[in-house]
């Protein structure tokens, strides 16, 4: 593909995603509203990019996947200038369990009804490849063994409701036009982890409840403590074991799913993202004290509802897919994490 759109492209996957297109030389065009980013983001983006000889150009809109009219405008612009938009990464949405059980009207809207306005638009400008981020939490309870995309599908949650809706309406959407659509659902586990410049990482502006930012803010002094949720999980240590992911090794996913969706026929694909192994929250507190040198002083706290023990995933459909693999480890996730930390304690609106 050789013109992007990039939905949701300022946020915090999205922007590592955009660098590594760009590197490859791809042309994209961001649309993001700034709801949980910054456009110091893409400032970033275009910096580390300034001495590259070979790279894509670089567009951004401030937008909302809402907004029909928006979309348009830029599809049809980009259709005009003779080199039309023909992928899209579809990362725009809000993304918490938490906030989720809150607010499920504004999730299916943002969510669900941004999605088929991005689909929409698409389809007027005859654009029918695309990859969207999908999430593991639309897996339903897991037992200790490596989920499978075959497993039960079973989200406990309306964030996870609305990411299995929009998988679903994208495999409607391939049966209606299967000589045409290619579509992959990319379903992530625990993305973090930051650039190894440590210039782009993870700056939410809405609440995030995740556990590696609340490390990041324990280890910068801006919380006293982390609480550790459960200790009495069916794990080897009876706290909660995930599969992390580094962020890069995420976005190169993407790189590699845009090249697999190039090559082959028409499909609708769901593939997990993730390493394939498991950390416990005590092993990930531990790497993180042992390769950046500072404590993480915790104490445990009961289970969080919605919870599970186990949740890591069984790769193997995406590394025969794919031409990929994550070979970034806890260790460098947690000394890049800290690097941008570090250098960004206000996040993008750091002093540069
Ligand atoms: P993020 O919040 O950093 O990025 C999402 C971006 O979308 C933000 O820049 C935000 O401003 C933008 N956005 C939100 N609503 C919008 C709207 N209506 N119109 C235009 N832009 C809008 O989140 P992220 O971690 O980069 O996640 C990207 C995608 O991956 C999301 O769809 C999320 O659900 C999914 N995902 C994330 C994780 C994770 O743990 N980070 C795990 C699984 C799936
Ligand atoms: C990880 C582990 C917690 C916070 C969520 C979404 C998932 C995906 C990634 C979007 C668990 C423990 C947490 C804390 C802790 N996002 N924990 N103290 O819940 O696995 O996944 O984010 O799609 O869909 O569900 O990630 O980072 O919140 O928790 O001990 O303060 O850390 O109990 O075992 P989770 P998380």
């Amino acid at each position: 593909m050789k013109k992007i759109l990039i939905t949701g492209g300022a946020g915090y996957i999205g922007s590592h995603t955009c660098l590594l297109l760009l590197e490859k030389g791809i042309d994209i065009v961001v649309i993001d509203s700034l709801v949980n980013s910054s456009q110091n983001s893409i400032k970033r983006i275009s910096n580390l990019l300034s001495n590259h000889k070979k790279k894509g150009k670089l567009k951004f809109e401030l937008g909302d996947i809402r907004d029909n009219k928006k979309l348009n405008q830029i599809f049809n612009f980009e259709y005009n200038s003779g080199k039309p938009i023909d992928g899209v990464i579809h990362f725009a949405g809000l993304k918490s369990v938490v906030e989720s059980l809150s607010l499920p009207l504004s999730y299916w809207d943002v969510n669900v009804n941004g999605t088929i306005n991005v689909i929409r638009s698409m389809q007027q400008f005859g654009c029918k490849n695309i990859v969207f981020s999908s999430s593991a939490t639309l897996y339903g309870i897991v037992e200790s063994k490596k989920i499978k995309e075959t497993d039960l599908i079973n989200p406990t949650n309306p964030y996870g409701n609305t990411k299995y809706a929009i998988e679903k309406l994208l495999n409607d959407l391939y049966n209606s036009d299967k000589k045409n659509w290619k579509i992959a659902c990319l379903r992530y586990f625990n993305p973090i982890g930051a650039h190894t410049t440590g210039e782009l990482g993870e700056a939410p502006q809405l609440n995030c409840n995740n556990i590696f930012p609340k490390v990041l803010n324990v280890a910068s002094g801006e919380m006293n403590h982390l609480e550790v949720l459960g200790k009495d999980w069916p794990t080897k240590d009876g706290t909660g074991v995930r599969d992390y992911i580094h962020v890069l090794d995420l976005a190169e996913g993407h790189i590699a799913a845009i090249d697999y969706l190039q090559k082959n026929k028409p499909q609708f694909i769901c593939l997990n993202l993730g390493t394939g192994k498991g950390t416990s929250v005590l092993d990930l507190i531990e790497t993180f004290k042992k390769v950046n040198n500072i404590d993480i002083p915790f104490i445990f706290k009961s289970r969080r509802s919605g919870d599970v023990p186990y949740m890591v995933a069984d790769n193997s459909l995406a590394l025969s897919k794919l031409d990929w693999y994550p070979f970034r480890n806890i260790k460098d996730m947690c000394i890049d994490g800290w690097k941008w930390k570090k250098n960004n304690p206000n996040g993008y609106e750091s002093i540069y």
